[in-house]
């Protein structure tokens, strides 16, 4: 609160201090320093908030830009590849939340990248509300299909539970309590009621819904999901949907306005030097100096910062020079960056049936109530929640998708495709009770966490954070002063509502953009006031 204050009284004054001070100096004088050139601006990272700020700034008159992407490619976490006559998407995939206040929905309709019933108001109007759809068919581990009756029941169970969990009264919130432990204290108070005939079963599917939480929070568990700000994180109505043209289609059009050379590729940043003085090429003086991996360094009078938070934890103390203050790295260091990981499989045949959308998988003998004893290497299947089927199959063919998350997602990337695709063959037999199910014939999964300039998949507010750390990480360097916001920083995770999703990424590149848009308009509404 302190620093608050501190803050908005420097800005106060720095602000009603310029248009009276006398003209002469520059440095004394930094709006009409800055206002008189146009700005230079870097924006770290080609992904959707890297693009969608480049996008806002270009539009509104700055023209001296440049992004910085690490890889060959633009998009980041949105990944696509040509796949049969179509595309599959080995990053974001759905569209969350699909109706009029999500930019990402707007912006793939108005360059026509949905399917028409993605179009419709019944979708848009969905209120999923957190519900989850249920699955199409539930297995058991003893190749069993389970009542759909009872799946409904305890998936609504979990839902209504899920859905308490984002409405805890902040007042009496524990700061130390997390989702899973609130999930397992409901658990535990219903479990006496159940009889033991149905009990481990229902059990077992709760274990899987948690699974598949951690999948959707990007966690090991939930248990590491703080539970007081959860209801921060904002749901959109809408039935989500997907690209026919894969997602990278939308980063392509948000980028094309931009002059061919404004991303540079294969350029991955170093390090960042600010509250500096160096000389640009055209003899001015900048306040930061980009330097890349290749040698090559550039001059800025601000640089926007995109890449993930997984990338910030592992590099935050060499990134930036001086280091970012103390509030900022414990920030992130507090909150939560995990794995989500992808296995796409295509069968020959489909073994499911044409209407079915989704196959659950209950590990029998299981329980969120019970820690697991793990033997990585045999039980790292046992995270896996359950597959999606990949629509317009006759574009891409049979394809089933599923999702793992945590430390068993980061030791399936130690394997190779081969061990992997003999676990997913044993486990698809196992659960289906066809021991002759033929193998998938091909079959690509991601690596999220090594991806070197990723590092994870996603953000959340992890316990021993809030949603005011997510605040903080998206606080420029300096706030305040003569050469405010030279560093800026956007991306997935500074986004306090939207976190974790395309359109929360989105909106922080523009939040940015924005920033400094409102800051050279006022320079320029001081700068005329001053020739009065
Ligand atoms: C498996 C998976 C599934 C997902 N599913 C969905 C979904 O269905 N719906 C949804 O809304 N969201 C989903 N997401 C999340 C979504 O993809 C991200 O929130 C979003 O794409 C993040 O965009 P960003 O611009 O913040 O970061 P990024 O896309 O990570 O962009 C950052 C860029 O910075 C670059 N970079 C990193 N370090 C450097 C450096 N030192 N120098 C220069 N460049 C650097 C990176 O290469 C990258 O291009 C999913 C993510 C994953 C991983
Ligand atoms: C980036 O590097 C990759 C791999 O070295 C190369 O294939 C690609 O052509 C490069 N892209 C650009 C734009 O330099
Ligand atoms: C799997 O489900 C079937 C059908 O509901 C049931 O008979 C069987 O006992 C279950 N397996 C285990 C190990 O509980
Ligand atoms: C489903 O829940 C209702 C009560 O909500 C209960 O009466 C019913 O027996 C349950 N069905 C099964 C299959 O568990
Ligand atoms: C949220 O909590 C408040 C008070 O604690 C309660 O009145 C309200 O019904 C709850 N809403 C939901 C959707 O559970
Ligand atoms: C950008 O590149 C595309 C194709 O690579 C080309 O068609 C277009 O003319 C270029 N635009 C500019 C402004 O150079
Ligand atoms: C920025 O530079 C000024 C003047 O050189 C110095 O007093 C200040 O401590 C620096 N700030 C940081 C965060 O290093
Ligand atoms: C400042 O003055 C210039 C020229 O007189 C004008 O074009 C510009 O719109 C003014 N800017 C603002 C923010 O008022």
């Amino acid at each position: 609160m302190m620093m608050l204050w501190a803050r908005l009284l420097l800005t106060l004054l720095s602000l009603s201090l310029l248009p009276t001070t006398s003209c002469g100096d520059m440095e004394s004088l930094p709006g009409k320093y800055e206002a008189r050139r146009p700005p230079t601006v870097i924006i770290v990272g080609s992904g959707i908030s890297g693009v969608s700020a480049a996008h806002r700034l270009y539009t509104n008159g700055f023209q001296r830009l440049r992004v910085l992407e690490a890889t060959g490619r633009s998009g980041g976490r949105i990944r696509s590849q040509a796949y049969g006559k179509g595309f599959i998407d080995l990053g974001a995939q759905w569209i969350h939340g699909p109706s009029p206040d999500n930019p990402v929905y707007q912006l793939a309709s108005q360059y026509s990248l949905l399917d028409p019933d993605a179009l419709t108001k019944e979708n848009q109007d969905v209120e999923v509300d957190g519900h989850l759809p249920l699955f199409s068919i539930t297995y058991n581990s003893s190749g069993k299909r389970i009542s759909q009756t009872l799946v409904a029941n305890i998936t609504e169970l979990y839902s209504s539970w899920l859905k308490q969990s984002q409405n805890v009264s902040k007042e009496q919130c524990d700061p130390k309590s997390s989702v899973g432990g609130f999930i397992k204290q409901k658990i535990a108070g219903k479990v006496k009621a159940w009889d033991t005939a149905t009990a481990d079963t229902k059990l077992a599917l709760l274990h899987g819904l948690l699974n598949l939480e951690c999948c959707i929070s990007g966690t090991h568990s939930m248990d590491y999901v703080a539970l007081c700000p959860y209801g921060e994180y904002r749901m959109l109505p809408g039935l989500d949907c997907t690209f026919p043209g894969g997602y990278e289609s939308l980063v392509n059009q948000i980028k094309s306005p931009l002059p061919n050379d404004t991303v540079l590729f294969n350029k991955t940043v170093k390090t960042i030097q600010w509250n500096g003085t160096f000389q640009g090429s055209d003899s001015r003086i900048y306040p930061v100096q980009v330097q890349c991996e290749d040698g090559d360094t550039f001059v800025a009078d601000h640089v926007i910062v995109t890449v993930s938070l997984g990338i910030l934890k592992e590099r935050a103390s060499s990134f930036l020079s001086p280091p970012l203050p103390v509030h900022k790295t414990q920030a992130i260091q507090n909150l939560g960056f995990g794995t989500n990981n992808k296995i796409i499989m295509e069968f020959k045949e489909p073994f499911w049936d044409p209407d079915c959308r989704t196959i659950q998988l209950v590990w029998e003998g299981e329980s969120p109530l019970t820690e697991p004893k793990i033997n990585m290497k045999q039980d790292w299947v046992k995270k896996i929640p359950g597959f999606v089927v990949l629509e317009r199959p006759e574009k891409i063919g049979h394809l089933l998708c599923t999702f793992i998350a945590g430390d068993e997602s980061e030791y399936m990337e130690t394997l190779t495709d081969d061990e992997v695709l003999s676990s997913m063959t044993a486990l698809l037999r196992q659960f289906t009770g066809n021991p002759n199910l033929p193998p998938p014939i091909r079959l690509i999964r991601t690596r999220w966490s090594s991806e070197p300039y990723t590092r994870g998949s996603y953000s959340h507010v992890a316990v021993g954070s809030s949603g005011r750390d997510v605040d903080i990480l998206a606080e420029p360097v300096p706030n305040y002063g003569a050469k405010p916001f030279q560093v800026l920083f956007a991306g997935e995770a500074t986004h306090r509502t939207f976190y974790s999703t395309t359109h929360g990424a989105l909106l922080s590149g523009r939040r940015e953009a924005e920033r400094l848009i409102a800051r050279y308009q006022e320079l320029d509404e001081l700068h005329n006031k001053s020739k009065l």
